[in-house]
């Protein structure tokens, strides 16, 4: 089990003011910046690109960018964002015609690569790439929009990929994202995952430290019962 990640979404955070906002929840206690990427065809929302991530890097941001791509076709547009400052770049398996290949591009960019799994997306999906893999993402909702609901089915998913990332013997991550808060994180993290997404309940409050904090703290109760 790798250490705990606080990945924020910058989808809630007040984008008139994107810099602050990120430099802010970073002080807070956050590892990573979420950046979600939609194309209003993949999924029916719009967001950001990579002169957004550029900018961020431009601005002083250090820490890991970790790009979660909700566009289709995924291929043209993975090394703008990897000369952008990414991270990590993960992909929806749907929006890729040769979905081993996109892992591969991700890796020769010089990026981590993960894979998405929605709701409704078997963890077959993951059968003969898993050791490509540097993470696993499991979507808790559909992709498109922050604030949704948890979707309770995803903590048995999220225990079926962890025996197959403990059984791969590689430090792939699980990540977690849609409708985590500091009041379910904890099942969250029982059920295996290690990377947890939050937009709304982080940027939907005004005391980001305390958010991540209890975010936090809601792991560690459940990690202390897990063994190593
Ligand atoms: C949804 C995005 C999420 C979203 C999560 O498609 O991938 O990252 O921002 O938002 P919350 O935490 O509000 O559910
Ligand atoms: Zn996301």
């Amino acid at each position: 089990m790798q250490p705990t990640v606080i990945a924020p979404s910058i989808l809630s955070a007040n984008f008139a003011r994107l810099g602050e906002e990120v430099d802010a929840v970073l002080a807070a206690g956050a590892d990573w910046v979420h950046f979600d990427v939609m194309d209003n065809h993949y999924v029916p929302n719009l967001t950001i690109g990579p002169l957004v991530c550029e900018a961020l890097r431009r601005h002083g941001v250090t820490a890991p960018i970790d790009v979660h791509l909700m566009v289709e076709p995924v291929d043209r547009i993975v090394p703008d964002f990897a000369k952008a400052g990414a991270s990590l770049i993960s992909f929806h398996p749907e929006a890729s015609k040769h979905v081993h290949r996109t892992i591969q591009l991700i890796r020769a960019e010089g990026c981590q690569a993960g894979l998405v799994l929605n709701p409704a997306t078997p963890v077959e999906v993951l059968d003969y790439v898993l050791d490509e893999l540097d993470l696993v993402l499991l979507m808790s909702v559909n992709p498109g929009f922050g604030g949704q609901a948890f979707i309770p089915s995803t903590l048995e998913k999220l225990r079926r990929v962890r025996e197959r990332i403990d059984a791969s013997g590689r430090a792939i991550r699980l990540e977690i994202d849609g409708g985590v808060k500091p009041d379910n994180i904890g099942g969250i993290a029982a059920a295996g995952a290690d990377t947890f997404v939050a937009g709304s309940a982080i940027f939907g409050q005004p005391d980001y430290a305390d958010v991540v904090r209890r975010m936090r703290a809601g792991v560690d109760a459940v990690r202390g019962q897990r063994p190593a």
